[in-house]
């Protein structure tokens, strides 16, 4: 009964990672490279810059996170990759460093998607307890997915338009605040009230998918028709507004889910999970709710890192998925 050691690595969007990670819950070392920095000036990310820092970081990451972890490449059993979805030339240079090491060293290959990562996020730190809902909220992904075992992911609903984090990164901008956005609304929103009427999409009844281009549209045409009014919003005020908004669908339609899915766990899952106003929302509804875990990752491992994508590589090997030299990205792969 040997230990499973899984070198991940995740190159999707803009943090360049890699992670060593024993038996799918321990984790060894994890190691995240961002570029938060380069992209700032841009007010968001832009795909070539991306690709550019991932091949000048991707082999220095891998190496650290060997060094962190006390490991060889003899160790390794598997090299977890994310294939997708992402950009398609952030994701090649993982997707290539994880074949060439594979190739070099015999070790078999494990494609990830990115999704299951976030998810698999939870697994270093909780049990996962079937069947379970997880909430996926991300810059570029809104999802209830309903998992009834290990490597199965059933999406119930998803965002129809913008991500939650992508919302939220679009009303920063409006307000002149710096890309990422996000955790500048949740800082702001802390400080105001909540006293701007903001819609709120429910869709059809029984619908589990979300839609926030709207509410984003509604701040823009807020704060513009103040404006010519002479009149002032206060940044905080408006960003309190906007995250109830955000906050309230997301909160009742996973609390919806849970009921009509009898789910024993709820994981909440990517970047938005970070969020103070979400976390204390789901905390306080969990805490009604017997028999139902709520489990929230520790900030560093709801934002993107490789740890994730090894713990949902570990379960995809132990299932006897392998991927091939022809492995490929897919920007828009679907769980
Ligand atoms: O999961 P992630 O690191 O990258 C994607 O896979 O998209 O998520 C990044 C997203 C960004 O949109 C960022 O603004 C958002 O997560 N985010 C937040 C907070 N921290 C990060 N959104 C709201 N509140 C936060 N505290
Ligand atoms: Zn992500």
């Amino acid at each position: 009964n040997k230990d499973t050691i899984v070198l991940g690595i995740e190159t999707s969007c803009d943090e360049t990672a890699a992670a060593v990670i024993k038996n799918g819950t321990e984790i060894l070392s994890n190691v995240v490279a961002s570029q938060i920095e380069s992209h700032k000036r841009f007010g968001g990310v832009v795909p070539e810059i991306a690709s550019r820092h991932h091949v000048e970081q991707i082999t220095i990451v891998i190496e650290e996170a060997l060094k962190e972890a006390s490991v060889g490449f003899s160790d390794i059993d598997a090299i977890a990759v994310t294939e997708g979805p992402g950009l398609v030339g952030a994701l090649l240079v993982g997707v290539n460093a994880a074949k060439a090491l594979a190739f070099a060293h015999g070790i078999p290959l494990v494609g990830v998607h990115h999704i299951a990562g976030h998810i698999y996020a939870n697994r270093l730190i909780a049990d996962m307890k079937f069947p379970l809902i997880s909430l996926v909220v991300s810059g570029g992904h809104t999802e209830l997915v309903y998992m009834k075992e290990h490597g199965s992911f059933e999406v119930i609903g998803e965002t129809r338009d913008d991500a939650a984090g992508e919302a939220y990164d679009k009303v920063a901008r409006t307000l002149n605040l710096p890309y990422p956005g996000g955790p500048h609304i949740d800082r702001l929103a802390q400080e105001g009230q909540p006293t701007l009427k903001l819609p709120r999409a429910w869709l059809e009844e029984g619908s589990y998918d979300f839609s926030f281009s709207g509410l984003k549209s509604a701040v823009i045409n807020t704060l513009h028709n103040a404006e010519q009014r002479g009149e002032t919003i206060e940044p905080q005020d408006l960003a309190a507004s906007f995250q109830e908004s955000v906050i309230d669908v997301l909160v009742t339609k996973t609390l919806k889910a849970v009921e009509e899915y009898k789910v024993n766990q709820v994981l909440l899952a990517g970047g938005v999970a970070a969020n103070k106003g979400l976390r204390s929302a789901l905390e306080s509804a969990f805490a009604e709710i017997k028999d139902v875990e709520l489990i929230i990752p520790p900030l560093a491992l709801c934002t993107d890192n490789a740890a994730m994508i090894a713990a949902a590589g570990t379960v995809l090997f132990e299932k006897g998925n392998r991927g091939n030299y022809a492995m490929n990205a897919h920007p828009g792969l679907d769980i």
